[in-house]
């Protein structure tokens, strides 16, 4: 018996599933259970080694137990310990370092989780406006509050009925009055776009997307269309709240914004500020923003751990590297490296294949034409894409079995053998297709 079966086997007695969250069970023979992780490689509890493309999801944008980061949140520890209750100087610090990055930003506040961060924001935008409902893009994911735990069933869609496919929870525990309150609308469909504005005439507080679904394979809003989200919003006073938990400091500098050049009133950013360690933050507009406060009839928002000082000093560093050293040209070169890697391996398979994203958060889709909404998706041949992953993750190559999750790039990839991935996936797709 391999030892992740024995401590999957110990942790099921102690756990449900016998995982910390829902997301790591992977089932009884492939729960991964992780020693040690360096650079961009993971070793198993087994001693099997993995060059890794999931990143915790997204927020290892260095790599790895990175040195600067790490040393960094250390002499924090010991100079200035990691949690008083207070304010510290370091707070403003960091919010400067982000506004200086993301011109959109005037005023901020921390948060330790996206989901947080989300909650905080859309909290802020009801309270400025003063109106209830939101919207979201069918899709996307916004973490685990019980309004955005609602999505499109598109795994029992049946994608030739001509209908929309049902709106349903994530799971149980979701009442259904939480969903009162949130219209969504499919990526790119100017139709329900318009609709919605109409429908919903001056009662939306906030729309809230990720322009690049970094939760669906990296599809995008068109330029056209999110240009047209802006306009409605600022039209109809709705604030939009762009959720860069995933896109943030990642697929640019300044995010997923600075690339379209269309700005929000409100964005989140988590993941890739703090290379890893639990930091998040919410912000935007000054006028927006300074309706958070203590005063009668303000928007409430703190958190015993918000801007706690591992979070913070790892941001510090992370956003430093960020801002002065070419790390994210790095960072996109690999994911560049390996799109043409995989374009490759794919081409001589004959298999129809396109890319979708940035370099740094990767889609990948089996199919002819990038997807432009989250129902194109599911055209796609993501059975054989899931076949490919487990021959990559079996060959030692660790990634998301599931082409809604990009593949994800950190600096440390420079090091990459990429004639030893270009093997692994020329194997791999070799045998995803024999098993078909
Ligand atoms: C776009 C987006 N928003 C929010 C969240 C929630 O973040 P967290 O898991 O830190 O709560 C995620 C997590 O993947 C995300 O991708």
């Amino acid at each position: 018996m391999s030892r992740q079966s024995e401590l999957l086997h110990e942790a099921m007695r102690h756990m449900p599933q016998g995982v910390a969250e829902n997301y790591r069970y992977w089932g009884p023979d492939r729960t991964v259970f992780i020693q040690r992780a360096k650079g961009c490689e993971l070793v198993d509890v087994d001693g099997k080694t993995y060059v890794d493309f999931r990143l915790g999801y997204g927020p290892v944008i260095l790599g790895y137990g990175d040195e600067r980061v790490d040393r960094a949140v250390i002499a924090q520890i010991q100079s200035g310990g990691t949690l008083t209750g207070f304010a510290t100087e370091l707070d403003t610090t960091v919010v400067q370092q982000i506004k200086a990055m993301c011109p959109q930003i005037d005023k901020m506040r921390f948060a330790n989780s996206g989901t947080e961060a989300v909650m905080g924001a859309v909290r802020t935008a009801r309270g400025f406006t003063g109106r209830q409902r939101m919207a979201t893009v069918e899709g996307g994911f916004h973490g685990l509050a019980d309004e955005l735990m609602w999505k499109s069933d598109i795994e029992s869609w049946d994608a030739h009925s001509g209908l929309a496919p049902k709106v349903i929870p994530f799971g149980a525990g979701i009442p259904a009055q939480a969903h009162d309150l949130v219209d969504i609308i499919g990526l790119n469909d100017f139709a329900a776009l318009e609709d919605l504005f109409v429908r919903r005439d001056h009662q939306l507080a906030c729309v809230v997307l990720e322009p690049i679904i970094g939760n669906a394979g990296s599809i995008a809003a068109s330029q056209e269309w999110l240009q047209r989200l802006r306009d409605l919003c600022t039209a109809q006073g709705t604030l939009l709240i762009i959720d860069e938990v995933k896109s943030g400091f990642r697929v640019a500098v300044g995010g997923a914004q600075s690339l379209y050049g269309i700005y929000a009133d409100l964005t989140t950013y988590a993941k890739a500020m703090g290379n890893g360690y639990p930091v998040a933050a919410f912000g935007g507009r000054a006028d927006v923003m300074d309706v958070v406060g203590a005063n009668a009839g303000a928007v409430v928002h703190g958190g015993t751990y918000t801007a706690n000082l591992v979070g913070l000093s790892a941001a510090h560093c992370t956003l430093d590297i960020l801002a002065n050293t070419d790390a994210l040209q790095t960072v996109n070169r690999a994911g560049e490296q390996v799109r043409d890697v995989l374009g490759r391996v794919f081409t001589q398979a004959g298999i129809e294949h396109t890319f979708a994203g940035p370099p740094s958060m990767l889609g990948i889709h089996f199919t002819a034409s990038v997807p432009q909404t989250y129902r194109d998706w599911r055209k796609t041949n993501s059975a054989l894409y899931q076949a490919f992953c487990w021959q990559l993750i079996e060959r030692g190559v660790m990634l998301e079995p599931d082409s809604r999750e990009p593949w994800f790039f950190c600096e440390a990839h420079q090091h990459m053998d990429l004639a030893w991935l270009e093997d692994v996936a020329t194997q791999s797709i070799g045998q995803a297709l024999s098993a078909q």
